[in-house]
């Protein structure tokens, strides 16, 4: 089964702009960490990075069409993006909202996700981690057939 891991904006370059803050990694070792845990759970992760929201919400519709669980950490569209919530609750299979970071625990507009009503769950401030806890929730959940 596949699993898709979409990425927004500025995540690529993680390690690079703010060392430190958004996770001690850099992309290509977050996205060595996803394959390995999928391949853990018997799923093969498609793993994304894209900074813009047209591509990201024509990423959501094929993973609604192809009825796939799905990893999102939507970045800075989080916290504004209407288009990708709307792309994202055309969902078909589990999703789970994913950030490196403690969004709570920064300034006052990350407290704020218009699209954790449309995901299932979110993991949250545990940086790699939260991308590994995250594959396997969805892999438990699509495993149960939830949704
Ligand atoms: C982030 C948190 C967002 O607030 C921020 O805009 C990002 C990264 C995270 O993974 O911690 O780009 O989604």
């Amino acid at each position: 089964t596949l699993v898709y891991v979409l990425n927004g904006p500025n995540l690529a370059r993680l390690g690079l702009t703010e060392p430190g803050r958004d996770g001690r990694a850099a992309y290509p070792e977050l996205v060595r960490v996803c394959q390995e845990t999928a391949a853990e759970l018997g799923l093969r992760a498609v793993v994304l990075q894209t900074d813009s929201e047209a591509e990201l919400v024509g990423w959501l519709h094929r993973v609604a069409e192809e009825a796939a669980p799905l990893v999102l950490n939507p970045a800075a569209f989080t916290h504004c993006s209407y288009p990708v919530r709307d792309a994202l609750a055309l969902r078909r299979a589990p999703a789970i909202e994913v950030h490196l970071c403690n969004p709570y625990a920064r300034e006052p507009f990350r407290r704020v996700s218009v699209l954790s009503d449309v995901v299932d769950g979110a993991v949250t401030g545990l940086g790699t981690d939260s991308y590994r806890l995250a594959l396997h929730a969805v892999a438990r959940l699509a495993g149960a057939g939830a949704r």
